[in-house]
């Protein structure tokens, strides 16, 4: 009996004792709305709303989020090995084929006052370490244009100057010093800070070595989606700055390409696709929404020109295409406007060459139609037409034959530069190749043959009437 009474005794207490931290949590907002009637707004409500969250294991730690936040981020930038060197020292580069890209997920100190400096902490037992890098995509380009940036992992914390700016987000560092080409900019620069940035949702500071004012101009669109926050030109503002965190290079995957498997993971040519049409406001996502047929067509007046332009353009007009002629001018480096041109176009027509790079703004189900000169056939594929089918875009190749080209007057029709083009590239090399094929040829184009590629792309882009 008396055991039974104690057992129940402990069973009531054991209740109470569950229920105590229910009862304590439905008492003290009235608790707390009699403390705010009482002595005045000494509470605001969205602090007592935080008595609960904080009593939960769950509660969110804003501070500690927004770490977190960097952190997985910071890391998705290096795998492997470099990943875990990453976690042991705070530091680590990812070295590709093509791009050097160093991360660091510590707080990190940048001196911009004379060349770009990372101060970057060790608490290894670990020597001083410096690694000095030229932030861009293609480094076995032509780098004398890019700035290095140095890097260095101190111990003595008496190393690093003092900070000037307190920043809450990484850092990206990369340069504009080899810019005037589009395709260049479009590959060694955009998609690759898309690529390295996309992931940190604006939350990134960029810091842009070699400031052009021309390349803000273009692509400061680009730049203002990717980060929510002043671009900083180290030669004109010259500090320090602290983050809590910095990447020095950008990340590439292959020529005008994203690969989704490749670092940061996720990211393929729709997704960048989609981020410019937004950047520029571009309103056509595909070639159905643009009703009638209207070709652009890139018309170049330097090297590769067009020797019967205007024949070409009134072919075009016959077929029944309105016909939009670009001239290398203001227009072109006006990317805010240009973008939204040629996306109002379904098809684009051009001479092998960096223009060509614009078929990145064209709506999907659109024609690219390449004329591919003499010597040019492995760049014209791998720059504008393997690219072209990324994007969703159809290419249509038109190969001219030797009579078409310009060198058959200059060289001959039997010379090697016409019947060989590989013994040119062998035994001239890379740029003997390239002045011939690239700068002394241009082109007549054979209308009736191109009036066949013309009339496939009408086919194409006005297919889609009635479905
Ligand atoms: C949140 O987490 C950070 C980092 O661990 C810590 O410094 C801070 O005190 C935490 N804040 C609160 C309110 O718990
Ligand atoms: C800055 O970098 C250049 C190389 O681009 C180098 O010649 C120069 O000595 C460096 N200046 C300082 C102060 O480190
Ligand atoms: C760190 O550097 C300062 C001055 O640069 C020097 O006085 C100090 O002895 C150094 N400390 C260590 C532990 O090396
Ligand atoms: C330098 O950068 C800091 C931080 O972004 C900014 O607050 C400051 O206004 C800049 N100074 C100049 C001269 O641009
Ligand atoms: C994409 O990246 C992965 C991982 O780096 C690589 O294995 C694969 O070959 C790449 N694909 C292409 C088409 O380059
Ligand atoms: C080119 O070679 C072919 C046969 O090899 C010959 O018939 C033709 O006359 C030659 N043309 C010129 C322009 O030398």
């Amino acid at each position: 009996m008396q055991k039974n009474l104690w057992k129940m005794e402990k069973e009531q207490r054991r209740l109470i004792l569950r229920a105590t931290p229910i009862l304590f949590l439905l008492v003290l907002p009235f608790f707390c709305l009699a403390f705010d009637f009482f002595w005045g707004n000494r509470i605001p409500v969205d602090r007592w709303m935080n008595y609960f969250s904080s009593t939960s294991q769950t509660s969110f730690n804003k501070t500690l989020g927004e770490q977190e936040f960097i952190k997985f981020h910071l890391r998705r930038l290096v795998r492997g090995e470099d990943r875990r060197n990453l976690d042991e020292t705070g530091f680590a580069c990812d070295r590709a084929v093509h791009s050097i890209v160093c991360v660091s997920d510590k707080p990190v100190r940048i001196d911009t006052t004379r060349n770009v400096t990372v101060y970057i902490p060790s608490d290894q037992a670990l020597e001083e370490k410096e690694t000095v890098i030229r932030p861009y995509a293609k480094q076995e380009d032509e780098l004398k244009v890019i700035s290095p940036v140095r890097m260095l992992q101190y111990i003595n914390t008496t190393v690093p100057p003092a900070c000037q700016y307190e920043h809450k987000v990484p850092a990206v560092i990369f340069s504009s010093g080899s810019t005037g080409n589009v395709f260049h900019e479009m590959n060694e620069i955009i998609i690759p800070l898309f690529i390295t940035t996309k992931q940190f949702q604006s939350r990134v500071v960029l810091i842009l070595e070699d400031y052009k004012p021309s390349f803000m101009t273009k692509y400061g669109k680009v730049l203002s989606k990717l980060s929510a926050y002043e671009v900083i030109n180290p030669a004109a503002n010259q500090s320090v700055h602290c983050f809590p965190g910095s990447v020095v290079g950008l990340k590439y995957h292959d020529n005008l390409a994203l690969n989704s498997s490749d670092i940061p993971g996720g990211y393929a040519m729709p997704d960048f696709r989609h981020f410019l049409r937004q950047a520029y406001g571009l309103k056509f996502t595909h070639v159905s929404q643009i009703t009638k047929p209207r070709l652009m067509l890139l018309s170049r007046t330097n090297t590769r020109r067009f020797l019967n332009e205007e024949e070409m353009i009134s072919l075009m007009k016959e077929i029944g295409f309105q016909v939009i002629v670009i001239r290398r001018s203001k227009v072109v480096s006006d990317l805010n406007k240009f973008s939204q041109l040629i996306n109002s176009c379904n098809v684009l027509v051009g001479a092998h060459g960096a223009g060509l790079t614009n078929e990145i703004f064209l709506p999907s189900g659109a024609v690219m139609i390449q004329v591919e000169l003499i010597g040019t056939e492995w760049a014209s594929n791998t720059y504008y037409g393997d690219t072209a089918h990324a994007m969703g875009v159809r290419y249509l190749r038109y190969k001219i034959e030797p009579e078409e080209s310009s060198l058959v007057k200059l060289y001959g029709r039997n010379h090697s530069v016409i019947t060989d083009q590989g013994s040119v590239y062998k035994n001239g090399g890379y740029r003997a190749a390239r002045t011939i094929y690239l700068d002394q040829q241009n082109v007549r184009v054979n209308l009736v043959r191109f009036r066949e590629t013309l009339v496939e792309a009408l086919s194409i882009v006005t297919d889609w009437k009635g479905k």
